[in-house]
């Protein structure tokens, strides 16, 4: 039987420790659903759709990713899809306190979906999307953090509005 999994997040946008995250995770599941939450964030840099073509330009080497987007509650989404396992990437331990508060309600909601923790490469360790637009705002370089195409779309962003992003 394929095994599946989900792999929510707000990918606003998609770092290179979410792709080592999607990689790990395709070493165990033969298909992996990233999921593109709508409404995580109030104030997203990057739309649902751009976030999306990022993600699917960025994983393109990885046949079983399947990108999609969900609204409304994580577990409903994945009961929808009859899907048992969701994944979630930590890093430094300041990830632990959310991610348990996450999981914890995520299965008072729904008892038969499992949650497993990956970790990332090591070198991903501090790769926020958050630290990464902050970056790109400021003109900072982030060569080898974010997948190439997300490089470009920040400086597109960034330049646009008359600042510079991701030079070298
Ligand atoms: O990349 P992020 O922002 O850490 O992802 C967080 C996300 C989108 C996985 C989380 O906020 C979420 O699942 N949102 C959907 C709403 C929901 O189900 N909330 C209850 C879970 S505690």
């Amino acid at each position: 039987m394929e095994k599946i999994a989900v792999y929510p997040g707000s990918f606003d946008p998609i770092t290179n420790g979410h792709v080592s995250i999607i990689e790990r995770a395709l070493n165990i599941f033969d298909r992996l659903i990233v999921t593109v939450a709508v409404n995580a964030s109030k104030n997203p840099l990057f739309t649902i759709a751009e976030r999306q073509e990022m993600i699917r330009e960025a994983t393109r080497e990885y046949p079983g990713v399947i990108v999609d987007t969900f609204e409304g509650l994580l577990v409903d989404y994945v009961a929808k899809k009859k899907i048992k396992v969701i994944i979630r990437g930590l890093r430094a331990m300041s990830d632990y306190e959310s991610e348990l508060q996450m999981t914890l309600m995520n299965r008072k909601l729904n008892r038969s979906v499992e949650t497993i923790f990956m970790i990332t490469g090591l070198q991903w360790f501090y790769v926020s999307s958050r630290l990464i637009k902050e970056v790109a705002a400021a003109g900072g370089c982030l060569k080898g953090l974010v997948p190439d195409v997300v490089c470009a779309r920040l400086n597109e962003k960034f330049t646009s509005s008359g600042r510079k992003a991701g030079r070298d």
